[in-house]
């Protein structure tokens, strides 16, 4: 599909980051946004400085993707107000490192309840606008975490598992319908995702390594605009697939990346 006046694009966690330059670049290309978060004041203001859309205003929906009332509600009306949905970024996700046996319990389960239930309530309330009309593109961001967990991420890694695996199987499913899905696998680029722990971060994550989320969106706009299966971002994240069939080599590779706090175990 083409990115242009006329589209009607779904973003959850809209009001930072990645969500944030998306939705940024979606309205500079003409579409209209149904902008999602938790926060409604960072939401009010980014629909008011994002260029407007030659078919309405920008629209948003207080909600929190953990919670299936709330998501439903909020993307039922966004998709009633826009007139459709043919673009649904289910993007909201939180990050907390932690060595597993030191890791909070409630932050595990916050990653699970966002990334895991957060993504698949958003699909789940939007796949019937989108069915009804027979057309549309989802974009599930996965991470490269997702191809191959990390240390101190054994709870965030398995939910960017979920997340691959969920839009995986939805990519075959839908086949037919007019729906396609691309899958994200972004690396390390520079939001607010770990604003909380910067201090504290395993010592294979440097912040020195972050990238600019402007390069993400691009890749993402050209993933969907192609349709393409995955979009991985840098396009080395690609190699950590290797780590399902050659879990060895992927460890020694990034070994040598990224220092041997990556791969401590080389058997
Ligand atoms: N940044 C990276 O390097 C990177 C790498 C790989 C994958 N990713 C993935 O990319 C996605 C976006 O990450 P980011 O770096 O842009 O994060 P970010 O800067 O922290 O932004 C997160 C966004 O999600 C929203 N959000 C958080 N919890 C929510 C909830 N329960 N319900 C609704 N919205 C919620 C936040 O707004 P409110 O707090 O107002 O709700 C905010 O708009 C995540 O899925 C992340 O796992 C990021």
């Amino acid at each position: 599909m083409r990115i242009e006046p006329g589209t009607r694009a779904i973003v959850t966690g809209a009001s930072r980051g990645i969500g944030r330059a998306l939705s940024v670049d979606l309205a500079r290309r003409g579409a209209r946004l149904g902008l999602m978060a938790r926060g409604k004041e960072a939401l009010d203001e980014l629909a008011a400085e994002l260029p407007p859309s030659p078919d309405g205003a920008h629209e948003n929906a207080v909600a929190d993707v953990s919670k299936w009332g709330q998501t439903s509600r909020a993307i039922d009306r966004l998709a009633k107000r826009l007139d459709g949905i043919d673009l649904l970024v289910a993007n909201a996700g939180v990050l907390h490192y932690s060595p597993f046996a030191e890791q909070d319990v409630e932050e595990a389960e916050a990653m699970i309840q966002v990334n895991v239930l957060g993504t698949m309530y958003t699909v789940k309330a939007a796949l019937p606008h989108m069915l009804e009309r027979g057309r549309g593109h989802i974009v599930v961001l996965s991470s490269a975490a997702g191809l191959r967990s990390f240390p101190w991420g054994a709870v965030y890694g398995g939910t960017k598992a979920f997340d691959r695996g969920f839009a995986e199987a939805l990519r075959h499913e839908l086949a037919g319908t007019g729906i396609s899905v691309t899958i994200v696998y972004p690396g390390e680029f520079g939001t607010t995702i770990l604003a909380h722990q910067r201090d504290r971060l395993p010592a294979w994550r440097s912040n020195d390594e972050e990238r600019p989320v402007t390069e993400l969106v691009d890749a993402i706009v050209e993933g969907v605009e192609q349709d393409e299966r995955a979009v991985y971002a840098p396009p080395i994240v690609r190699v950590l697939g290797l780590s399902g069939i050659a879990p060895g080599v992927t460890d020694r590779l990034l070994v040598r990346i990224r220092g041997r706090s990556a791969a401590p175990r080389l058997d």
